[in-house]
């Protein structure tokens, strides 16, 4: 059976992160066939140009795991209505020297919760304009808008069940898009 390995962004370095939660919990609910794995971010320096002809080891081993992957999976906070520095800075080191972005063709899905009532929306709709630049295929629908509240999540850090067909339902479409557009 072919195996999907998905590399999985998390726009928050916070230690206890609702996203990083959200990342690894729906993760569960995806077939055997599909390994999700989470990219470091937190060690990157911040993007420069002038260093595109000798990048550090951090950049070289992002760049490596997105190449390495079938699959991209976005899930991101919302830092004053758009996606966080730290997402913006992996996304802009991974996709250059210029020809040589690591995300091109790479099939994406966009999810995202925050403590507001909007639950990432604004910031998901950024990233899929840096990502439609990047030439990334990124799952139109079901769209995941959530917000942190009690039962999100249930006492193993398993979606909780009153989000769990909802959530189902977007991997199985997610499981689809992936199989659809990969290389
Ligand atoms: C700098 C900053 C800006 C924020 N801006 C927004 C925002 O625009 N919309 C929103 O819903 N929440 C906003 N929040 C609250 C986040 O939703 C909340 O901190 C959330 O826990 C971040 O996700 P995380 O738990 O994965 O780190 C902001 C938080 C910070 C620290």
């Amino acid at each position: 059976m072919k195996q999907y390995q998905i590399a999985v962004v998390v726009g928050s370095l916070r230690k206890e992160s609702f996203n990083r939660k959200l990342a690894s919990a729906i993760a569960k609910l995806a077939p055997a066939d599909f390994s999700f794995r989470q990219v470091g971010i937190g060690d990157l320096p911040l993007y420069n140009q002038d260093d595109d002809a000798g990048p550090a080891d951090s950049v070289k081993r992002l760049k490596r795991e997105i190449i390495d992957s079938q699959g991209l999976l976005f899930v991101t906070a919302e830092y004053n209505r758009s996606i966080p520095g730290v997402l913006k800075n992996a996304i802009d080191h991974a996709s250059r020297p210029y020809g040589q972005s690591a995300w091109a063709g790479k099939p994406a899905g966009v999810i995202g919760v925050s403590v507001g009532s909007t639950g990432t929306s604004m910031a998901q709709q950024h990233l899929r304009n840096v990502l439609s630049y990047l030439d990334v295929p990124t799952l139109g629908q079901p769209e995941i808008f959530l917000q942190a509240k009690d039962g999100l999540f249930d006492e193993a850090g398993d979606i909780g069940a009153g989000s769990r067909k909802f959530l189902q339902n977007w991997m199985d479409r997610y499981v689809a898009w992936v199989k659809k557009h990969a290389a």
